[in-house]
């Protein structure tokens, strides 16, 4: 019974103890995470004025990025619904395969400014006077105005003029063939 009621008081004073000890830590704790916290809020604006100054050096980048995806995806939606490149065959061509008219365009312009104006002026209203190749407008007839903007068009054609373009598969034959007879 003693011993029950020395080991109570032992343990009520040890929990007490224990309480304090906790309160003391909490303490501890609350100016730690206080600490931690302004440790961390200095660090946070720091790092983020080094990543503000980091992101707006190359400020014009990602904005290019942007244009070449869109005039990408241009040139395979609305291009190609004419131009496509995967067409079986001669034949099936709506329109002549633009790697075709973008060798005729780098011939008959001497550097990359000069083939996008020369370009984008057809592309944006075509007409007769206008194109390189007669034959094709013969052959198909002219091209319709694409339902694109100016910029968009200047887009697309640097674009073509700075990526290399897919070949349709039988486009080599026909070349060669071509070859020899007269140009137009
Ligand atoms: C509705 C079909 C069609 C669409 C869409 C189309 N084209 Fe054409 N394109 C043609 C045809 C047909 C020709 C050949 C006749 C001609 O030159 O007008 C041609 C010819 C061209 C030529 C050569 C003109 C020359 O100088 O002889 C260029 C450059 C051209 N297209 C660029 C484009 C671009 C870039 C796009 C997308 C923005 C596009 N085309 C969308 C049908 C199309």
């Amino acid at each position: 019974m003693r011993l029950f009621t020395i080991d109570r008081v032992k343990c009520a004073f040890h929990l007490d103890e224990t309480i304090k000890d906790m309160r003391k830590k909490n303490l501890l704790l609350g100016f730690g995470l206080l600490f931690i916290t302004t440790v961390a809020a200095v660090g946070c604006n720091g790092k983020s004025s080094v990543t503000t100054e980091e992101t707006e050096k190359p400020a014009d980048e990602p904005t290019e990025l942007i244009a070449n995806i869109d005039a990408a995806n241009l040139l395979t939606t609305v291009c190609y619904a004419c131009h496509n490149p995967k067409s079986g065959s001669h034949d099936e061509m709506l329109a002549p395969p633009l790697v075709g008219i973008k060798q005729q365009y780098l011939n008959a312009t001497a550097n990359r400014a000069g083939f996008v104006e020369r370009m984008a002026a057809f592309v944006t209203n075509p007409s007769e006077d206008k194109a390189l190749m007669k034959g094709p407008i013969r052959r198909f007839g002219l091209m319709p105005k694409p339902p694109v903007t100016d910029e968009q068009i200047k887009a697309i054609v640097t674009f073509i003029y700075d990526n290399e373009l897919p070949t349709p598969a039988w486009f080599a034959e026909h070349e060669e063939q071509m070859h020899g007879k007269a140009k137009d």
